[in-house]
């Protein structure tokens, strides 16, 4: 059965400090209270051994933002999937909306991150979502379509089952706009169809698709609760842990 999951992207934000901060009150959270889904941080790559230090106490999950599809070599500024494994990491976010924006990620590209994660054990959070021009032309089904053909339906029905998915339409991304529970589930439920359409149903039922974009305490259980999201993947509000935690007992 798929895990509900509660991950937090923290992007380009906090310094050390308060990034050490933030780690130690979601670990007292943790510790603290009931929790009904898996807790995911992907902090800045500076902090991930921090991060994998600090919370291995709550087995909260440790992701990075962004990772190399090669092994090792000149490659200026990038880290490997080699070097994730050697921090402990659990795995890595792949294909932000963000990357393919400012730093040209492609589907393409992605597929090969992918791969590269998973021969090496860790877990794909695999972002698609379509812009604002493709939803007002009604193009929505169509690019996640091809997003999620391309980057992920090289894979073999066991590795696919391990890759986590985040739809963030990129209109909802940073603006406060929010895709309704209804926008949520229609995209959410069509990925989960068009994967099953490829390995079968059983296969599509133990992915965990997340929503990402705009995601507060005030939408969270409402989205949350749609039947095909198993979750979010949260950018704003996971840099403040009251919001944070809210949004984590959106499960309870
Ligand atoms: P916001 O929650 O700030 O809209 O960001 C969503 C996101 O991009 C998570 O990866």
């Amino acid at each position: 059965m798929r895990k509900n999951i509660v991950a937090g992207n923290w992007k380009m934000n906090k310094t050390f400090p308060e990034a050490q901060e933030l780690m130690f009150q979601l670990l007292e959270y943790k510790k603290h209270n009931t929790v009904n889904c898996e807790i995911a941080v992907a902090p800045p790559t500076l902090y991930l051994l921090m991060a994998r230090n600090v919370f291995d106490a709550e087995d909260i999950k440790v992701m990075a933002q962004d990772m190399s599809a090669h092994s090792s070599g000149a490659y200026t500024g990038e880290i490997s999937a080699e070097m994730l494994l050697s921090v402990h990491a659990d795995g890595s976010i792949i294909g932000h909306s963000e990357r393919r924006l400012y730093h040209g990620e492609t589907d393409e590209n992605c597929a090969l991150k992918i791969k590269a994660a998973l021969d090496n054990g860790l877990t794909p959070i695999y972002c698609n979502g379509e812009n604002l021009d493709q939803r007002k032309a009604g193009q929505h089904l169509e690019v996640v379509k091809l997003q999620t053909e391309t980057a992920l339906f090289g894979l073999t029905a066991d590795e696919i089952k391990k890759v986590v998915i985040a739809y963030e339409p990129v209109w909802a991304i940073g603006t406060g706009e929010t895709a309704t529970p209804e926008q949520a589930q229609e995209i959410h439920k069509f990925i989960r169809s068009f994967i099953a359409g490829k390995y079968g149903d059983e296969v599509a039922d133990e992915i965990s698709i997340l929503y990402g974009g705009s995601v507060k305490p005030d939408n969270a259980k409402e989205i949350f609760a749609q039947p095909d999201v198993d979750g979010g993947l949260i950018g704003g509000a996971a840099l403040d842990i009251a919001d944070f935690s809210k949004i984590i007992e959106a499960f309870n």
